[in-house]
């Protein structure tokens, strides 16, 4: 009995993404620099974090408001010890038709088995090179390709189905683009090309360092000839992809050079709590306050579909005639 709403672009509520940390143990350049994110950056405290019942709680007021797709994003969410009971509390809410988290890998191995029990069926694992020098500079510790892909060939194994997400930087990984392609291929993964945002505030963004969605196309269709497929459904974020005569096919996500605000259905949640209506936001609703002032489900219902109702973000089309005017959220505290 999901009542749609929607924005004052006309725009519903389809998706919640979710983050459960920000913390991570990379410290990827375009995410979040060492610099920036050294031994003194201060993370949310735990006493600041939603406890399970109040995510589920929240989860269910957002199914009713229209969501059906839930993404578990961080930091890095595998870091959080009780991610399998999460996964198993969304799932059981009626309504979610589909659940999926995002992962660096590192530690998938481990815990492949535990997320398929608590009844994930799919998964992103974000790795942008297979070259161990170029992907441990990248990810700043150093960390190895190598393990990161038996974290992917674990949760193969244990039957989770498995999309890949390479960020595409000019001059640091595009020499990887074709051999990325093959690899994941031959595995029957689908790789999704990410273009490179300008998300959050020190990942020094600059438009010569995207390589166009267009331009990847060009170089995998010299080798492994390509064709167009239709989308999934409406407002599906990677445009697909099939290698001619086959079923194999690669996302691209192209935020930069074809912004795709226009079907933009998502709503983000901090670890904090805090409600977000764009990537690229300046500004935040808090919802653990509200709802920790005693609010029912109905108050709160109607506070969040206030909210959406408000909504005319649309940052990735307007990026370069308007800039931000205020600091934007990181990306490690929105997962993405
Ligand atoms: P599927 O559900 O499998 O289609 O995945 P997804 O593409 O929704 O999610 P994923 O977390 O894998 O995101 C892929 C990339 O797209 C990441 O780099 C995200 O930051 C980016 N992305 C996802 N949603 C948005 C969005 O609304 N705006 C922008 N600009 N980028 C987005
Ligand atoms: N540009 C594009 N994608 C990014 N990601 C993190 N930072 C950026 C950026 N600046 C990707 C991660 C992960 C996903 C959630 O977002 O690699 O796959
Ligand atoms: Fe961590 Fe993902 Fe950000 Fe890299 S992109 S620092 S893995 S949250
Ligand atoms: Fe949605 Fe903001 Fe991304 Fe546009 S830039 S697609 S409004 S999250």
């Amino acid at each position: 009995n999901a009542l749609p709403i929607h924005d004052a672009l006309g725009r519903p509520l389809r998706d919640l993404r979710i983050s459960v940390t920000d913390r991570c143990n990379f410290r990827c350049r375009y995410c979040m620099p060492e610099e920036v994110f050294g031994p003194d950056f201060r993370f949310l405290p735990q006493d600041k974090l939603l406890s399970l019942p109040e995510w589920e709680r929240l989860t269910r007021i957002f199914v009713s408001l229209g969501v059906e797709k839930i993404r578990i994003t961080g930091g890095e969410p595998l870091l959080k010890n009780n991610i399998g009971e999460m996964i198993s509390l969304i799932r059981r809410i009626e309504g979610v038709r589909d659940i999926a988290v995002t992962t660096n890998g590192s530690l998938l191995k481990q815990k492949a088995r535990e997320l398929k029990d608590a009844g994930l069926e799919r998964i992103t694992v974000s790795l942008d090179s297979l070259d161990e020098e170029r992907f441990g500079v990248m990810n700043g510790r150093r960390f190895p390709a190598k393990r990161v892909l038996e974290g992917i060939d674990a949760a193969a194994s244990e039957g989770l189905s498995v999309k890949v997400n390479m960020v595409v930087q000019k001059g640091v990984n595009d020499q990887d683009v074709v051999p990325m392609a093959k690899y994941f291929r031959e595995r029957g993964h689908i790789l999704r090309f990410v273009e490179f945002m300008d998300v959050g505030n020190s990942n020094a963004w600059n438009l010569k360092h995207v390589v166009p969605s267009r331009q990847i196309i060009e170089r995998i269709h010299k080798e492994m000839p390509l064709e167009p497929v239709e989308s999934n459904y409406f407002g599906e974020v990677a445009t697909r992809y099939r290698y001619q005569g086959s079923e194999d096919e690669i996302g691209l996500i192209s935020s930069v050079t074809q912004a795709f605000c226009g079907s933009c259905t998502r709503a983000r949640l901090s670890a904090e709590g805090h409600l977000y209506t764009c990537l690229f936001a300046s500004t935040k609703t808090d919802l653990l306050h509200v709802m920790r002032e005693g609010k029912s489900d109905d108050e709160l219902r109607s506070f969040i579909a206030d909210v959406w109702g408000k909504r005319q973000d649309r940052y990735s089309e307007t990026r370069l005639t308007q800039p931000a005017a205020a600091p934007k959220v990181e990306m490690s505290h929105i997962g993405g």
